[in-house]
């Protein structure tokens, strides 16, 4: 090619990707105004149903949108959901990302295609609420990418960690930041339940589903290891470590989340994690016990502690040098180091996942922060990243703010 085609390849380049650039911008400057907006849904099981529910209670609430498209690799699940949702089929993401009807898609795929979905979304301009964990453990070099290709962009991205609009923690930030706890230097969470239902218990729609046109395992496994299909591994996909990781990436993406938030954390300087298969073994390869010390550099530790073997749960509490905050059930438990007065401050009883996805439509309007925006996840997924690879490893898990890169020592 002579220098001049190339010179004139790469003006049309140009002028195509700003083209596209304008077009994004334009599209996303439609949604400040008064027109409806139309959500996709890209993964139509469990979760993406129950989000989808909220966002039907908002629309009756009067939110101004409409979900208009649905997309999943299960032709039976794509064809209940798109039915009851009255809204359009797709049977690959990328069809539906491609629909000039959808302003913003809710992603509630297995673990290990979120961050391929919300790439793809971001790259087609649409807002993104992205469930969490925000990418499988083993793939911090894409968690790294999503991250800068969000921030390069003017996207709205929300993960699904909806205790960072949980008015319990929202609450306990204002009380930190006035003072109330002196410095937070300690945090102590998780979470004990009993029972394996969210992984073994996974429903199989059809024990005898095979791999061909109406179930993509190709589009399932992405950059999984390759195997032949296996019905429980693409069911019951949490039992197994090449798409999920038990507790510390199913459950405390939950509990980090909220903390980050609360207190402004940034990235983990060390972190120390030790998990087990003490209750629940045979096919299943998850850890049902997990327990991560994070180190910060503001000077706060963090215990992540919890186990799927006992239900006797606790409740977070936030230690700090002149007091702690105890988040229980209906209230936050203020109590001062030296005691004068312990104080119990009230919150009004709502709907976490509603809010949760109201903050993200908001922020779509407005084109504002959402609560669990990038960096929040970027930061939440690093250090629970670090704990996987240091319960792997069997080592402690360093992290370089300046190269952005995870040690084993
Ligand atoms: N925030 C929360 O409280 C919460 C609660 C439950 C689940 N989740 C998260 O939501 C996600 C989904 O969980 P679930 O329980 O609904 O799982 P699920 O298996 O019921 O649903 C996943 C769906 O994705 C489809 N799918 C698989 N590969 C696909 C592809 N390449 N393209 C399109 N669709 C594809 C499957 O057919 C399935 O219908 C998980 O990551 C989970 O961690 C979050």
């Amino acid at each position: 090619m002579s220098h001049e085609s190339r010179t004139s390849t790469r003006r049309r380049d140009f002028l195509a990707a700003s083209a596209a650039f304008t077009a994004v911008a334009r599209a996303q400057e439609a949604r400040t105004k008064k027109e409806r907006l139309g959500i996709g849904l890209i993964g139509s099981g469990g979760r993406g149903n129950s989000l989808m529910n909220e966002v039907l209670r908002l629309k009756e609430e009067g939110f101004a949108g409409d979900i208009v498209a649905v997309c999943d690799a299960y032709r039976p699940r794509l064809e209940k959901t798109a039915a009851r949702l009255n809204a359009k089929a797709y049977s690959t993401s990328a069809e539906l990302l491609k629909d000039p009807n959808v302003n913003a898609v809710f992603i509630a795929t297995p673990d290990r295609l979120h961050v391929y979905h919300a790439l793809e979304a971001v790259r087609a301009g649409k807002d993104v609420y992205c469930e969490k964990p925000l990418t499988h453990w083993s793939q911090f070099d894409k968690l790294k990418e999503l991250a800068g290709e969000v921030r390069a962009s003017k996207v709205v991205f929300q993960v699904g960690t909806q205790r960072a609009s949980d008015v319990m923690y929202l609450t306990a930030r204002t009380h930190i930041n006035k003072g109330a706890i002196g410095k937070p230097i300690h945090v102590v969470t998780g979470l004990f339940r009993q029972g394996d239902w969210g992984e073994r218990g996974m429903p199989v729609d059809d024990p005898n589903a095979q791999a061909g046109p109406d179930l993509n395992w190709e589009a399932f496994l992405a950059d999984a290891p390759k195997r032949p299909f296996d019905v429980s591994r693409y069911f019951r996909w949490r039992m197994y470590m090449d798409y999920s990781g038990g507790p510390v990436t199913d459950l405390y993406p939950h509990y980090l989340a909220p903390v980050v938030m609360a207190l402004g954390l940034g990235f983990p300087k060390r972190v120390a994690a030790i998990g087990a298969q003490y209750v629940f073994h045979g096919e299943r390869e998850v850890p049902d016990t997990f327990d991560a010390l994070m180190e910060y550099p503001s000077g706060v530790t963090v215990a992540m502690v919890g186990s799927q073997g006992n239900g006797e749960t606790f409740d977070p509490v936030i230690r700090g040098t002149q007091g702690a905050i105890t988040l229980r059930e209906s209230n936050l438990l203020i109590e001062p180091e030296r005691p004068t007065q312990n104080r119990a401050v009230d919150i009004p009883s709502f709907n976490m996942v509603r809010e949760h996805v109201r903050n993200f439509l908001t922020a779509v309007r407005t084109r504002g922060k959402t609560n669990a925006d990038i960096e929040n996840g970027y930061r939440t997924q690093t250090a629970l990243i670090m704990a996987m690879q240091s319960h792997l490893a069997r080592k402690v898990a360093q992290f370089d703010e300046d190269s952005q890169t995870i040690r084993l020592d």
